[in-house]
């Protein structure tokens, strides 16, 4: 990982606890990561491990009941962690924008799309009505939407979801946002509108600069879009490093299942090969490491200890007792 330029967002071992009638559990447990400037960094994992408690915290969205334990989350050099809410809302929507996986529930259904996308710029410091209007004209024109001045005056419900999501990406940079939050945004759609969505993301962060945290469950979808990838199992981070090495050389033998369970042409008609057992609930003991149960080559002390990051290279780390360091080095010196 490039290390040269100052991180736009650093997230430092960061715990999210859920208060439940039988206690606090960690839903999140010291997650950490950084991202660079103009970087796409993914986070994958399957459902429940965390992802969107992470997103969420990022944007002080945290649900009532759920609340960082520990940890610093520092965007721009400021503590994100410790702002007044008042400050949070200037934030959000101009620096720090979100797009969800349901376009649908994200919009108005009574309200035009205009008077949605006008009222977003007006809370953000705009004052003149014509003038937000002409920006959400160019926008919507931005993100590849044909006649947007007819767009602007349809209602929700008129929009296929490609394109709803496309106004959902429009709105979330019409500020031009320093980081964008993407939570499974094509999860809902059909795969030629996702592949033309990951587009999308990929020319706003080419051309406007954007940096994106792109959330997904589909280790394929994030080999089209990021540059560095961070898989979460059961509220941790077991793999990060860029998308080449950890698409390409797994180690940790979750990576490895969830690669394997990605539909290529070969196994195309074949069912989908997954990973054998469950994750573990949030209230399950946690003792030594979490994917033990699950993994095909856990020994004694996997069911004992938990394992730190082991770093393979300087772009690429594992939490794994049995990785072997010397393998990476040998492909990162090719
Ligand atoms: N409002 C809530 N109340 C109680 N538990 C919650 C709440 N939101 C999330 N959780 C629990 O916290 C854990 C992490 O949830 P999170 O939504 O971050 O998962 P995720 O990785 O985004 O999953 P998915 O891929 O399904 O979106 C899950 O076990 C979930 O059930
Ligand atoms: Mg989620």
């Amino acid at each position: 990982m490039t290390t040269a330029i100052a991180p736009i967002l650093r997230v430092e071992n960061l715990s999210i606890g859920i208060r439940l009638p039988a206690g606090e559990i960690r839903a999140v447990d010291d997650v950490s990561f950084a991202i660079q400037p103009g970087e796409v960094l993914g986070i994958v994992g399957e459902s429940g491990c965390g992802k969107s408690l992470t997103a969420l915290s990022l944007l002080g969205l945290l649900p009532a009941g759920i609340q960082i334990l520990e940890g610093a989350i520092i965007f721009n050099n400021e503590r994100l962690d410790r702002l007044p809410e008042r400050e949070f809302n200037a934030l959000r929507g101009s620096e720090l924008s979100i797009i969800f996986q349901e376009p649908m529930t994200s919009f108005n259904p009574l309200l035009r799309i205009g008077n949605q996308i006008v009222e977003a710029l007006l809370l953000h410091g705009m004052t003149d009505r014509r003038l937000a209007r002409e920006r959400a004209v160019e926008a919507m024109g931005q993100v590849g939407l044909p006649m947007p001045e007819d767009l602007l005056r349809a209602y929700p419900h008129q929009l296929s979801g490609g394109m709803l999501q496309r106004v959902m990406i429009a709105m979330a940079v019409i500020c031009q946002p320093k980081l964008l939050i993407a939570d499974e945004p094509t999860t809902a759609l059909d795969v030629t509108t996702q592949a033309q969505i990951l587009r999308l993301l990929r020319h706003i962060n080419q051309t406007l600069g954007t940096t994106i945290l792109f959330i997904s469950h589909d280790l394929g979808v994030i080999n089209q879009l990021c540059d560095q990838v961070l898989v979460m199992y059961a509220g941790r981070l077991v793999e990060r490093g860029t998308v080449g090495n950890v698409f390409w050389h797994p180690v940790h033998e979750y990576t490895k299942g969830l690669i394997g369970s990605i539909p290529n042409r070969k196994s195309k008609g074949q069912p989908l090969a997954n990973i054998p057992g469950k994750v573990p609930t949030l209230d399950a003991e946690k003792v030594g490491c979490a994917f033990a149960p699950r993994c095909p080559v856990a020994q004694g002390r996997c069911f004992s200890e938990t394992p730190q990051q082991l770093a393979l290279s300087e772009f690429h780390s594992v939490d794994c007792f049995l990785a072997d360091p010397e393998s990476e080095m040998e492909y990162v010196r090719i």
